[in-house]
């Protein structure tokens, strides 16, 4: 897992996270963008960002493990869905992962933050 700190900030308020080629599919790379710990992946191409601080009890997610779009937190073992954010166990709880919208452009990914 690749660690990256930018801080180049575009017009529309989006941060360069990482170059384009370091967020590969079905991985976490973790990265620090304006003091948010967030960590990217790749779903069937398509770039996502989310908090790399566990909702439930703020537990560390980049320690985590990755699986068919599912984060797993190492605290706990709950699950949630990288591609919206819900909760898939325990089915009872309502957090949610924090996302945040993300762009491509010029060879990089770009996440509003
Ligand atoms: S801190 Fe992540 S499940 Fe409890």
């Amino acid at each position: 897992m690749g660690l990256f700190n930018k801080a180049k900030r575009d017009a529309a308020g989006f941060c360069a996270a990482a170059t384009a080629v370091a967020v590969r599919e079905g991985e976490m790379t973790a990265v620090k963008v304006a003091e948010q710990r967030l960590i990217l992946t790749r779903q069937q191409g398509e770039a996502l960002a989310f908090s790399a601080l566990c909702p439930h009890a703020a537990a560390d997610l980049t320690r985590g493990e990755l699986h068919n779009g599912r984060v797993t937190c190492p605290e706990h073992g709950y699950k949630f869905d990288v591609r919206n954010g819900r909760i898939l166990y325990p089915s009872d709880e309502t957090y949610r992962l924090k996302r945040y919208e993300v762009k491509e452009e010029d060879g990089q990914v770009w996440v509003k933050v």
